[in-house]
C-alpha cells in the first residue's frame, strides 16, 4: 500500500538541483528538473555514494563518484552496469509536493486481508 507524504518548503529549492528529504521515515533524493519533481533513492548502488553531489540531465540522475547514470523514471541503469536505483511516485496537489512510500504490511494484516 502507498502512503503520500507532504514535502515541506519546496517552493524555496532550486530546479535541477538534488535535496533529501524526508518523506515520512525514509530519506529521499528529489529534484525539480523540466519534467517537474522526481524522488528517487539517496545513495548510489554501485559503491553507496549520496546523490547530493550529483547531478541530473537529460532525465537521468549522474553520481558524481565514477559516473553512473540512472533513468529517472524507470530507475533502470544504463547498460552494462547492471544496477537500478528506487523511483518513488510523486504528485503536486495545491502547489504542494507529495511523495508515495510503499509501506510494508505485517503478518496479521495479510492474514486478515
Ligand atoms: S558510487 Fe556512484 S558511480 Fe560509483
Amino acid at each position: 500500500m502507498l502512503q503520500w507524504y507532504k514535502i515541506d518548503r519546496t517552493s524555496s529549492f532550486d530546479s535541477n538541483r538534488i535535496y533529501e528529504v524526508n518523506a515520512g521515515r525514509t530519506r529521499v533524493c528529489i529534484v525539480n528538473d523540466k519534467n517537474g519533481w522526481k524522488a528517487f533513492s539517496r545513495k548510489c548502488p554501485h559503491a553507496g555514494a549520496s546523490f547530493l553531489t550529483g547531478w541530473c540531465e537529460d532525465n537521468e540522475v549522474v553520481c558524481s563518484y565514477h559516473r553512473h547514470r540512472f533513468d529517472l523514471t524507470t530507475g533502470k541503469g544504463c547498460p552494462g552496469q547492471g544496477d537500478f536505483i528506487k523511483i518513488y511516485p510523486t504528485k503536486v496537489e495545491q502547489d504542494e509536493l507529495y511523495i508515495a512510500i510503499e509501506t510494508a504490511t505485517s503478518f496479521f494484516e495479510r492474514l486478515f486481508k
